[in-house]
């Protein structure tokens, strides 16, 4: 399949505003009605009015529309073709899930109704918790955190408040992570208060029981783990790893973000964690990424319901209400209810594809996980580090480091070669412990078809980073945007991310 990304030369939209240009065109309202309009400016208190008018862009409504249009051609979409951004879980979405939030009945609620009048809203959430309670073994939810990293760092702040009310917060300062894990769980740890020890992984990729068993003791709070880990493998010691923790009087915490394997087949509760969150847009299909939007619903087994963020829904047999007194609670994380049309949609996906659907998900999600991994395997140039002939989970690891070695050709650009195939790029260099790692997730919603697509894809950059690796070396060409430097691309100094930024720049 030939690919070429659309290129325009478009100017930003502040460049191309036309003074007097609008785009809009409202009815002419009467003197008499206009006399009645409150005027919003007296409303603002002085301190926080502008001296002068923002200075917005004016152009008709056509015109932004093409502007944003064009952008939109020079993109990537996960509408387009596969997304393997490994422990991203970049999934298809379907658009009935927005259908239902757009759905006034939800939409034009306001958070700050009474309790009494969102009753409907409440049901649902209420729902939901006990759904992820029963999908991931736990015993209650709370829905507050509004990414994987907030729901993080509810868990850990979960292990702190716990370890204070037994009195043992002063001797209980860290937080276990293997050396495999996602660079938010560190970060998670550090922003709670907590040391991190950082745990190795064996030859298997599995976490090292002695070097566990030699970094437990009574200064462990707790231990941080994803099963899968992010080489996708399965960590088949998990009971023992649960027995060394608790022994030790540390509390379990399961990054649930890749809950994509599991669904439906094994829980992490019943593996022994104390505590969990869960990527709702991941696992159960929103558009995310840059940021948002998310949520990452915590959950805990009984002994640790006291703890959760407030507020937690509950129901008496009669009416749903916000229980908000809860005297250990960690605090609020969000607004209102979190997250809002994230949990909708999650519900929606959830309800619709009822157990056994949420089965077929991990089924196929580890299916085409592997048959990547089959196919990758026969190609020079890359190689499967960790436990070679062990079957993966949602998403394997690959190395480049054969084909660096006789070629030259990075991980990187090998990424940068499948973009000019119409391909985003794999996640790489990471996990930290492969070299030249390209992390392959290629998720249950893409079609053999398209793997195939995509194994053709690295078949092709191999045999190029073989015969001419300079081209590979010079990739993309074929996107709108070549090679960057990515160093500049990321300086604080010349990035410029506002219009006020980019005058400033050109001054
Ligand atoms: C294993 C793992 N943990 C945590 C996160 C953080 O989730 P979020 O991006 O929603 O903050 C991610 C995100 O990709 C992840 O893959």
């Amino acid at each position: 399949m030939k690919y070429q990304q659309a290129r325009w030369e478009e100017a930003l939209v502040f460049e191309r505003s036309r003074k007097g240009s609008v785009g809009y065109s409202l009815p002419k309202v009467s003197e008499a009605v206009r006399k009645t309009i409150p005027k919003p400016l007296s409303e603002i208190p002085e301190s926080l009015r502008r001296s002068s008018p923002p200075g917005l862009p004016e152009l008709s409504e056509p015109e932004v529309m093409q502007h944003f249009i064009r952008l939109s051609q020079m993109n990537y979409c996960i509408d387009l073709g596969l997304y393997p951004l490994g422990s991203c879980t970049m999934k298809y979405n379907p658009p009935l899930n927005e259908e239902v939030i757009r759905n006034p009945q939800f939409s034009l609620l306001h958070p700050h109704q009474d309790c009494s009048t969102l009753q409907g809203i409440l049901h649902i959430f209420f729902e939901l918790q006990q759904w992820l309670a029963e999908i991931s073994g736990v015993d209650s939810f709370s829905l507050q955190p509004a990414a994987g990293a907030q729901g993080e760092l509810a868990g850990v702040l979960i292990i702190r408040a716990y370890h204070a009310d037994q009195g043992e917060l002063e001797t209980r300062r860290e937080i276990i992570i293997p050396d495999s894990a996602h660079g938010t769980n560190p970060a998670s740890a550090a922003m709670a208060g907590f040391d991190v020890v950082v745990v190795p992984s064996n030859q298997q990729g599995q976490v090292d029981l002695q070097a566990l068993q030699s970094a437990v003791s009574d200064q462990t709070a707790g231990l941080m783990l994803t099963n899968p880990n992010t080489l996708g493998l399965f960590e088949k010691e998990i009971e023992t790893i649960a027995k060394i923790v608790h022994d030790a009087g540390g509390l379990l915490y399961y990054d649930g973000a890749n809950l994509n394997a599991n669904l439906g087949r094994v829980r992490p509760g019943d593996m022994g964690f104390d505590i969990i969150h869960i990527n709702l847009h991941k696992t159960f299909a929103t558009p995310h990424g840059g940021g948002g939007p998310g949520a990452g619903p915590v959950g805990v087994k009984s002994h640790l319901s006291q703890f959760l963020p407030v507020p937690v829904i509950t129901f008496d047999g009669k009416k749903y209400a916000l229980d908000t007194d809860r005297s250990k609670s960690i605090g609020r994380l969000h607004g209102f209810l979190g997250n809002a049309a994230v949990s909708l949609k999650a519900y929606a996906y959830i309800m619709r594809m009822g157990w056994q659907g949420l089965q077929a998900v991990s089924n196929h999600a580890v299916l085409n996980a592997n048959y990547i991994m089959k196919q990758i395997e026969r190609i020079k140039g890359f190689s499967i580090p960790f436990a070679p002939g062990v079957w993966r989970k949602h998403e394997v690891v690959i190395s480049a480091k054969p084909l660096e070695r006789d070629t030259g050709v990075s991980a990187r650009d090998v990424a940068k070669a499948l973009l000019d195939r119409g391909l985003h790029a794999p996640t790489f260099y990471f996990p930290a412990i492969v070299e030249e790692a390209l992390m392959i997730e290629p998720t249950e919603t893409f079609s053999k078809a398209e793997l195939d697509r995509f194994i053709a894809a690295l078949h092709e950059i191999g045999k190029e980073a073989y015969t001419d690796p300079q081209k590979v070396c010079e990739a993309p060409q074929r996107t709108a945007i070549t090679r960057l430097d990515e160093v500049k691309a990321a300086h604080p100094r010349t990035m410029a991310l506002t219009w006020r930024m980019y005058q400033k720049y050109q001054k």
